[in-house]
């Protein structure tokens, strides 16, 4: 009996910590989407350029989707060796998605499969650098990095708004540097208080709902017993 409460548990538990990770997905897609487009309106490119980094930011991550267990339900950032690999295969599995489905223009599509490039040649997939890396490639990059650094993760709490950026100073080789200061910019302007506000909020949410997950895994323990 032990081994199928047990079992219940597990199943219970993966399965609240993959709708926890599905939400987050959704989260981390909207605030890099809505960074995206304010930190391409501040580079002053076109309007519809803005909207196609906009969305570029909700879908930079579609990829993911298909690394299933190797991604959802983990609870620690310890990733092994081989899983690290697996993951970095996401840009890749995202641009191949897209083209599948014929999601974007090309243009798009290499935003998404170049989105973990860095500047100095260190990313990946293909350790490409500088002006080698699409524009809207090196937007997603900065956006992407700030967003995960303020939101909450299980294995750490959010950091505020002037410890990422000084985090990502330390970082900046990373980074366009043009691109950089502008989303410097970006997140000393007044309209960002709105971003902040945002993030702050699927913060609370993600501490709230884990709140929940806990009570009710430790609910149905009690009434097992
Ligand atoms: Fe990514």
């Amino acid at each position: 009996m032990l081994s199928d409460k047990q079992e219940l548990l597990d199943l219970f538990e993966i399965k609240s910590a993959f709708k926890e990770d599905i939400v987050d997905a959704l989260n981390h897609g909207r605030l890099v989407s809505n960074l995206a487009y304010c930190l391409a309106r501040e580079l002053s490119y076109p309007e519809e350029f803005c909207h196609k980094m906009g969305d570029a930011g909700m879908l930079h991550d579609i990829g993911k989707l298909q690394l299933g267990e190797y991604l959802y339900g983990r609870r620690t950032n310890a990733l092994k060796i081989e899983e690290i690999k697996y993951v970095r295969m996401h840009p890749t599995l995202g641009y191949k998605f897209l083209t599948e489905n014929n999601i974007g223009d090309e243009n798009f599509r290499l935003f998404v499969l170049h989105h973990h490039e860095n500047y100095d040649g260190s990313g990946y997939p293909d350790n490409i650098k500088g002006d080698d890396i699409p524009d809207g490639s090196k937007i997603l990059r900065v956006c992407d990095v700030y967003a995960a650094l303020t939101s909450e993760r299980p294995y750490r709490p959010a950091f505020d708004k002037n410890t990422a950026m000084e985090l990502m100073i330390d970082e900046v080789k990373n980074f366009d540097m043009r691109v950089f200061l502008a989303f410097m910019r970006v997140v000393h302007n007044d309209d960002f208080a709105e971003i902040e506000e945002y993030t702050e909020s699927i913060n609370r949410k993600v501490i709230e709902s884990r709140k929940d997950n806990q009570e009710e895994i430790r609910l149905s323990s009690i009434c097992e017993e």
